[in-house]
């Protein structure tokens, strides 16, 4: 078994401070396909970060809508439950963003909010320019009533 052959894992090269490093963002990774990597390559894996939630697993979640959120791009409109974040509802409405690690530290689901507030616990990935360019991580945003956003 190699890195590549998991359908959705993304090899990245990277050089360490002195030595050549491989990282893997690996968006849909289970546990299972995880625990086969590191037996085969216990000799320099390095796993990092959280497992990918399920949006469906929040199906027993409030039935409170927090908000409505406008997809420009997609021109599409959906409702945004409380406890869930716009990636979740992007999800639920079958609109794309990219995402990788859904817990705010790659910025692979970095997007622009239109009109609106979020609430967002984590946003490691964006940096002070992007905040004031009012970037937000679809992973980590929870609106506070209605939003609009440019996906
Ligand atoms: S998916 Fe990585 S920051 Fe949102």
């Amino acid at each position: 078994m190699k890195l590549e052959d998991h359908p959705t894992v993304k090899r990245h090269g990277n050089m360490g401070a002195g030595s050549d490093r491989n990282s893997v963002a690996t968006p849909g990774l289970d546990s299972t396909w995880l625990r086969r990597l590191a037996l085969e390559t216990l000799h320099g894996a390095h796993v990092c970060g959280t497992f990918k939630r399920n949006p469906a697993a929040k199906g027993g979640a409030s039935t409170r809508i927090a908000g409505n959120v406008f997809f420009q791009v997609a021109n599409t409109r959906a409702p945004v439950p409380s406890g869930f974040t716009l990636l979740d509802a992007a999800d639920r409405a079958g609109v794309f963003i990219d995402n990788a690690c859904r817990s705010g530290t790659c910025g692979s689901c970095r997007v622009k909010l239109a009109a609106g507030t979020v609430r967002m616990p984590v946003e490691d990935a964006l940096s002070a320019e992007d905040k004031a360019d009012g970037y937000i991580l679809a992973c980590q945003a929870e609106p506070s009533g209605d939003v609009v956003v440019d996906a």
